[in-house]
């Protein structure tokens, strides 16, 4: 059974948040500490946030938890990140389940541990029917790596190129029938998108804070939540009360 939520009193909520969860190395070391450690306080922390999510009434989350490049990082530091996914599925799957989460996976799963794979599959298996809150799960993801596969599958389909439109598009991408992000954050002040949801973010709100992954906490998420509520979205067009003013 989910939870009560308590959404937030904002004039604008995103329907779906996707977060770059950057930083959690840089905050180990300013510690002393290996960067596994980071990760670990890293997923601490994902905690918190997943149970804001629920409380607030956010309905899809992405995280970006393994990108495609991050393969290059030393070997002790990939296998412990796949480690590291494995007990969050051992330890947290139950709860989540019991707070109405569904749990998805986006990115390449065939390339992961044959362990990895079965924690996943049977994890999407168990949550499949909640509805309170999607988690989309970023892991061995690349942007530009689904829009390939995007394309593979197109052409294998054998679809005309007249019938190829953005929405088309949208369908063969691991995000098919997902709202796109309406705000994605990236915590440790770094002003990239590092090959994450290149397609989906054409009109995102982005919100970047300097602090490192594992210190942002729901009062920061809160802020991120408040930032988006007073943003302007004019996807391109004109604000329409701006535009009956200057008429007058
Ligand atoms: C983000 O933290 C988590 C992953 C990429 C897996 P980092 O490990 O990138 O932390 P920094 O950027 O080195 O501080
Ligand atoms: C992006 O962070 C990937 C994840 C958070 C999983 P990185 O730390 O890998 O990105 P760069 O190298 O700073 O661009
Ligand atoms: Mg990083």
């Amino acid at each position: 059974m989910s939870q009560a939520t308590q959404p937030l009193s904002l004039s604008k909520m995103p329907a779906h948040v996707a977060i770059i969860m950057d930083g959690n190395g840089r905050w180990a070391l300013k510690r002393g500490l290996p960067r596994l450690a980071g990760h670990k306080a890293g997923t601490e922390n994902l905690r918190r946030i997943i149970k804001a999510c629920v409380e607030f009434g956010v309905k899809y989350l992405t995280i970006y938890a393994f990108s495609t490049e991050n393969w290059g990082r030393p070997k002790e530091e990939v296998l412990g990140l796949m480690r590291i996914l494995e007990d969050v599925i051992d330890r947290e799957l139950e709860e989540l389940n019991q707070q109405g989460v569904q749990l998805r996976h986006i990115g390449q799963l065939e390339r992961l541990p044959g362990f990895l794979q079965e924690k996943v599959i049977s994890a999407i298996e168990k949550t499949k029917h909640n509805q309170q809150l999607i988690i989309n799960i970023a892991f061995n993801y690349g942007g530009r790596d689904e829009i390939i596969h995007a394309i593979q599958h197109i052409i294998r389909a054998g679809i005309p190129a007249e019938n190829v439109t953005s929405d088309l598009v949208s369908q063969y991408l691991y995000t098919a029938g997902n709202p796109d992000p309406d705000l994605i954050i990236r915590t440790s002040g770094e002003l990239r998108i590092s090959n994450f949801l290149i397609w989906q973010a054409a009109y995102s709100e982005w919100y970047v804070t300097p602090t490192y992954w594992p210190d942002f906490d729901k009062d920061e998420f809160k802020k991120a939540l408040e930032s988006y509520a007073n943003r302007d979205r004019r996807y391109g067009k004109v604000n329409s009360t701006e535009y009956e003013a200057k008429d007058d």
